[in-house]
């Protein structure tokens, strides 16, 4: 029987993608390995986000050169945001690749039918459902929109459709995908929201939760914030990333938001959802950022506090607005100087908010058990270890807190 082997980096549109192509493998009759070596077939999903992404991607695929060659007959393809449009150029500075195909496409060697259905046979507790590929907005750092291409939204039925199938399977949790989720449904022809596709996956029978993901600041609606807040099943935890804490940065980055709006949205949020759990992602260094822009970062996080910030410090992408047109200018000492004051300061805040947890009993979705434990997220989406003989598994637990960091808790299930 041939093996198939796939390699992921990026983000989660990335890891659902990799499962849809898993899919198909494993209905061809191929076994996954996790050993590249011993693998017939290979799939290298990549990023190219920031350049060490790149580089990760760029020296996977040169270390399977001398693979290739001791193995003509091995398949290799290549995916994800690395594969530009320039496909002739990649094929000649890697001939020994078989199959480049861009970020979401259908893969070269599958069926268009078949790759629109592909779901996973043995799907996890919680899934990623893309609703959302592309992106419109051209933030000047970003590469994104340069490789996934304008917004193209999945219809809300065909959407719904899949997910029934996937709860049907064993799904108990699907985490919505898209750049920009807010954008969901304007190319549609009816132009349904996300607020339309949320109340109709909540009459699914069997789906407990619901989460979705990326938010932006400049789009999210009250109409949808309030469909958050009256909907049991949509989880209260919204990513909503800032980037930055300063008005001359946002604009510089062509964010389309003060910090002003971004301030105002917040407490919106907070008043119609008052549990609310809220991530983040802060660039460190973009170019002309001087130490007092990135104080504002720093006041604006401890003003704010929010469950869960990702920092990055700033990496120039060629082709893009910020690197066609700003020298990167903060050296690389001082945005790692900048990052770990962000990061110190997050653990801080996060430890803290947790620690509030502590006695309270919380429902956890259980996804599985690692070293003997079983673990699972509350709807705010935190991590949460505990012991017990039963098999919890896709189930609703409810857990006393009973000790909390800033990575994880540890819980006793209530009887
Ligand atoms: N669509 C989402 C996520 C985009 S990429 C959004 O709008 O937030 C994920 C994160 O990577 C971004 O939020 C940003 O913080 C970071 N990022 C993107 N481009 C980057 C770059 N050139 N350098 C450093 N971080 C970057
Ligand atoms: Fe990139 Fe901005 Fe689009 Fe997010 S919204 S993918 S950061 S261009
Ligand atoms: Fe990376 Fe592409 Fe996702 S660049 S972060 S894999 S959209």
């Amino acid at each position: 029987m041939p093996n198939y082997h796939i390699w992921t980096i990026g983000c989660q549109m990335n890891k659902a993608e990799s499962e849809r192509i898993a899919s198909l493998f494993e209905r061809k009759g191929y076994r996954h390995t996790p050993n590249a070596a011993q693998a017939d077939f290979i799939v290298l999903n990549t990023c190219v986000v920031r350049q060490n992404a790149e580089d990760r991607a760029v020296n996977k695929l040169r270390n399977l050169k001398p693979l290739k060659k001791s193995r003509p007959d091995l398949k290799i393809a290549v995916t994800g945001c690395w594969v530009d449009s320039n496909t002739e150029r990649l094929k000649t500075n890697f001939p020994y690749v078989d199959y480049l195909f861009k970020a979401g496409d259908c893969p070269p060697w599958e069926d268009r039918n078949e790759w629109s259905q592909a779901l996973p046979e043995q799907p996890q507790v919680s899934t990623y459902v893309p609703i959302i590929q592309g992106c419109n907005n051209f933030c000047a750092y970003c590469i994104v929109p340069y490789r996934r291409g304008r917004e193209r939204s999945r219809p809300l039925s065909e959407v719904v459709c899949e997910v029934k199938e996937l709860v049907k399977r064993g799904t108990r949790e699907v985490t919505l995908l898209g750049q920009n989720v807010d954008s969901y449904g304007h190319d549609l022809p009816d132009k349904p929201e996300l607020a339309d596709l949320l109340t109709e996956l909540t009459k699914i029978d069997g789906l407990y939760r619901i989460r979705f993901l990326t938010n932006h600041p400049k789009d999210m609606s009250k109409r949808l914030i309030q469909t958050i807040a009256r909907l049991d099943k949509v989880c209260k935890n919204i990513t909503l990333p800032v980037q930055a804490g300063s008005n001359e940065i946002l604009k510089a980055m062509r964010r389309g938001y003060t910090i002003e709006d971004y301030r105002r949205l917040i407490g919106e949020i907070r008043l119609e959802i008052p549990d609310v759990a809220l991530s983040n992602d802060i660039i460190v260094g973009f170019p002309t950022e001087t130490i007092a822009q990135f104080q504002q970062t720093v006041d604006l996080l401890t003003e704010l506090r929010f469950d869960v910030v990702h920092i990055a410090a700033y990496s120039p992408r060629s082709g893009t607005i910020a690197a066609r047109k700003l020298a990167d200018d903060v050296p690389p000492d001082e945005k790692k100087r900048r990052l770990l004051i962000i990061e110190q300061l997050q653990e801080k805040i996060t430890a803290e908010i947790n620690a509030g947890l502590m006695g309270k009993t919380i429902e956890v979705l259980v996804e599985g058990k690692e070293k003997g434990k079983w673990y699972g997220r509350t709807g705010s989406d935190k991590l949460v270890f505990f012991s017990d003989n039963a098999n919890h598994t896709g189930k609703l637990v409810h857990l006393k807190i009973e000790s909390t960091g800033p990575w994880s808790l540890q819980g006793t299930v209530n009887r």
